[in-house]
């Protein structure tokens, strides 16, 4: 009696488990909004074009901006939304609201809020109520690696927005510019376990990384790197030692492009890393000395632009279906900054 209750149990929780895990990830589908939303593409795109023209007040850089909130959005609960979340001070019993923006990866450093404001804008006015924030940024990070000159693909739609934001997993999940390939022995903070972790190979996370190939960073994320390392081009070391001095805060926030041509999405990027010219440490790591299966990995996309292409739109979908909300959780913030008032 005993055991034969268990088991149905036991069954029912696995049906349950496989309803689950189906719903988590096979909800989301590039027509989600083509009956409730079908300029949703075009309003996205037509934003992004202005973002990124400085004629109009925009800057080239917000395409790589908007393509690392999407990661950062990603990496930490899932594609939910949650790094949008501003801070909200305590206010009475209401205890102070700490989001993902305070977190040491994103903290002076992510960007493109704005932008994200003014699309929700123009997409509530034409539907109302019906369209995440989490979708609208998984739209912005396609299209500004589109406008950068980098591939395109169908993005799956049909993300819900998150009531909660997490500081402390956004410290645990986002990698740091410091990260090696891999830690000997193992202790997960290295590049490969954590994008294992959400489910992403070596080669995925070498193809995200390529990234890099549009943006900047902050003299603060590559200082050591310049002072400190040996696996260094010296004519690219000293270009940059004169405006990230040694020691701090002189200079700390000087930007410097992530690859040769940082305003343009091509493979120049691995280029550059066989060439020592990374300009992260997380970025030199990925094309070793003593580990030729991983090294292969850059030269190979150094070699083939348009294998790069094509790996980076399939891993940017697989990033983008890291555990969405979908069916009744969560909801469609009307305020991508807030949390929807009870
Ligand atoms: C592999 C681990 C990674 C590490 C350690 C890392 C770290 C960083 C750091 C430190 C910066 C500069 C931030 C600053 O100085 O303010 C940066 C910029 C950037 N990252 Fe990553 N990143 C990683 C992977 C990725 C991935 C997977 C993507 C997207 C698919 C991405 C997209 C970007 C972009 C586009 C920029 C430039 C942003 C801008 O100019 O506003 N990164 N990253
Ligand atoms: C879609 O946008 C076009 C102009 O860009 C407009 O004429 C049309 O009415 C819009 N359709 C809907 C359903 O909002
Ligand atoms: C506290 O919350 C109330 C109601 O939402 C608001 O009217 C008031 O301005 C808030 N006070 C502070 C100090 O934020
Ligand atoms: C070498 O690189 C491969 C591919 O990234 C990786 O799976 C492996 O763990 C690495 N091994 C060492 C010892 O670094």
């Amino acid at each position: 009696m005993a055991a034969s209750f268990t088991t149905s149990w036991r069954c029912a929780f696995l049906a349950l488990l496989a309803l689950f895990v189906s719903g988590a990830y096979g909800q989301l589908s590039p027509t989600f909004y083509a009956s409730t939303c079908p300029n949703l593409t075009t309003i996205v795109r037509d934003a992004m074009v202005t973002a990124l023209n400085p004629a109009v007040g925009g800057e080239r850089r917000m395409g790589a901006s908007l393509l690392r909130l999407h990661f950062h959005d990603c990496f930490v609960e899932g594609c939910d939304g949650s790094v949008l979340l501003d801070n909200v001070p305590a206010n009475g019993s209401t205890p102070a609201f700490f989001g993902e923006k305070n977190a040491f990866g994103n903290i002076n450093s992510v960007r493109g809020f704005e932008v994200i404001d003014t699309i929700k804008a123009a997409v509530e006015q034409a539907c109302p109520g019906v369209v995440s924030c989490a979708d609208i940024l998984t739209l912005a990070a396609r299209d500004g690696t589109f406008l950068l000159g980098g591939p395109t693909w169908a993005v799956p739609l049909g993300r819900r927005d998150s009531t909660t934001a997490s500081m402390d997993l956004a410290n645990r999940d986002l990698p740091p510019p410091f990260a090696n390939l891999v830690t000997n022995p193992p202790d997960g903070s290295d590049l490969i376990a954590r994008f294992q972790r959400k489910g992403l190979s070596a080669t995925e996370m070498t193809v995200l990384s390529g990234a890099h190939t549009i943006g900047s960073a902050q003299c603060q994320n590559y200082r050591l790197r310049l002072y400190n390392e040996n696996r260094i081009d010296f004519q690219f070391a000293q270009g940059l030692k004169a405006n990230c001095p040694q020691n701090g805060p002189a200079g700390d926030t000087f930007l410097a492009p992530l690859d040769s041509t940082g305003s343009t999405f091509d493979n120049k990027y691995y280029t550059d890393l066989t060439g020592l010219r990374g300009l992260l440490h997380s970025d030199q790591v990925l094309y070793p000395q003593n580990n030729q299966t991983q090294a292969k990995i850059v030269l190979k996309y150094k070699g083939d632009n348009t294998a790069f292409f094509a790996d980076f739109a399939a891993a940017m979908i697989k990033m983008g279906n890291l555990s969405p909300l979908t069916g009744t959780a969560g909801q469609i913030r009307t305020n991508c900054r807030l949390v929807n008032p009870a």
